[in-house]
């Protein structure tokens, strides 16, 4: 099927067309001679949903940039293609006109003021006259920026930079935004403004894709992640079918110091005690009953009981580990025990 066409069984799970799939995409950056080709993508099979916040994630140099510049056809793949809700013809005006984009370490002229820059990326998309001054002030107001409308960019800190490139982003209401890392050097406040503005586009039916070494972040705002090691896609998935249940945290009364003895055989950790009341761990598989039962056999009672869920940063490097011996392994000497 040619790079132009629609694709005909192009819907995703459910029925609904993914506003971003990208179907076996490969990139090899050549060198100067055959051995010094960068491998930056492998046969990558992404999927973003209409109306979600996809976290791509990544080691430095794992491919999300160079992911990134082939959806919005900036650079071209060495195989696969990419499809934009449905629409193969990355490179249309059509297409280009649904995605705004905010580049990793965004830069603008520091001679120009907030406004001047929006209106140049907005006359880039086609606007002009009034409807332009309409989409600037729209953005402005949406980012938080309109104070500073008027102001020379020198003046703008770090955080208002970030929001103009979000205005920027947004000056032609694309339906998709590529973000990426949208909130890299910002300080806690900025970032969860930022962190609220992409929500409330979200809620506001815009698909957002952002890349970001932001975890946290990530994980307090995102539906979905796909974790890239080495150009190859190693999960994908929304947080709660990638987060492990590690362990059971179980608070109980009635704790005595000599009881520390007791735990180790029943697979129970001493994670804090405070006079008689005393925070344990139990393995996960332990059930809510099974550890009530425990504590009853100790003549402990059960103040609360909550499964604990590893964070996105636990999932991140377990997959990145993983993906590494195994990377380790495969490049090893046939026949040398890797273990
Ligand atoms: N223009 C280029 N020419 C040659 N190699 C490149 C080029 N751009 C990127 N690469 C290589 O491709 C690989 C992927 O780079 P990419 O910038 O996509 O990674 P990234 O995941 O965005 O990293 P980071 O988190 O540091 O931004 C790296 O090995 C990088 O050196
Ligand atoms: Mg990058």
């Amino acid at each position: 099927m040619s790079r132009k066409q629609k694709s005909p069984e192009g819907n995703g799970k459910n029925g609904v067309v993914p506003a971003i799939r990208t179907f076996n995409l490969t990139k090899v950056y050549e060198g100067a001679r055959a051995s010094q080709d960068v491998r930056a993508l492998t046969d990558l099979n992404l999927e973003v949903q209409p109306g979600e916040i996809y976290g791509y994630l990544g080691p430095n140099g794992s491919g999300k940039t160079t992911t990134i510049k082939m959806i919005l056809g900036l650079i071209f793949p060495t195989s696969g293609h990419v499809e934009v809700f449905g629409d193969g013809d990355i490179g249309s005006a059509r297409v280009k006109k649904r995605i705004g984009y905010l580049p990793e370490g965004a830069y603008y002229p520091d001679f120009l003021r907030g406004e001047e820059i929006l209106k140049y990326y907005g006359r880039l998309y086609g606007l002009g006259g009034k409807e332009l001054d309409r989409r600037v002030s729209a953005v402005m107001d949406q980012v938080g920026i309109s104070h500073a409308r008027k102001r020379l960019l020198r003046s703008y800190s770090k955080g208002m930079r970030q929001r103009i490139g979000l205005a920027q982003a947004l000056i032609s209401d694309p339906d998709i935004l590529i973000l990426d890392e949208p909130t890299t050097g910002l300080d806690p406040i900025a970032r969860k403004e930022i962190r609220d503005i992409l929500a409330g586009l979200r809620d506001a039916g815009k698909t957002l894709l952002i890349s970001s070494h932001e975890l946290l972040e990530v994980e307090l705002i995102c539906d979905r992640v796909g974790i890239l090691f080495e150009g190859v896609l190693q999960r994908q998935g929304t947080l709660a079918e990638l987060l492990e249940t590690r362990d059971l945290q179980v608070e109980v009364d009635g704790w005595k110091p000599e009881l520390a003895g007791q735990l180790p055989p029943k697979g129970i950790t001493l994670e804090d005690a405070v006079g008689g009341r005393a925070r344990l761990r139990m393995p996960s598989g332990t059930g809510a009953e099974a550890a009530v039962a425990l504590c009853r056999e100790l003549k402990l009672n059960v103040a609360s009981i909550m499964p604990r869920r590893e964070t996105l940063e636990e999932l991140f490097v377990r997959v990145v580990k993983s993906a590494k011996e195994e990377s380790l392994a495969a490049a090893a000497p046939a026949g040398e025990d890797t273990r």
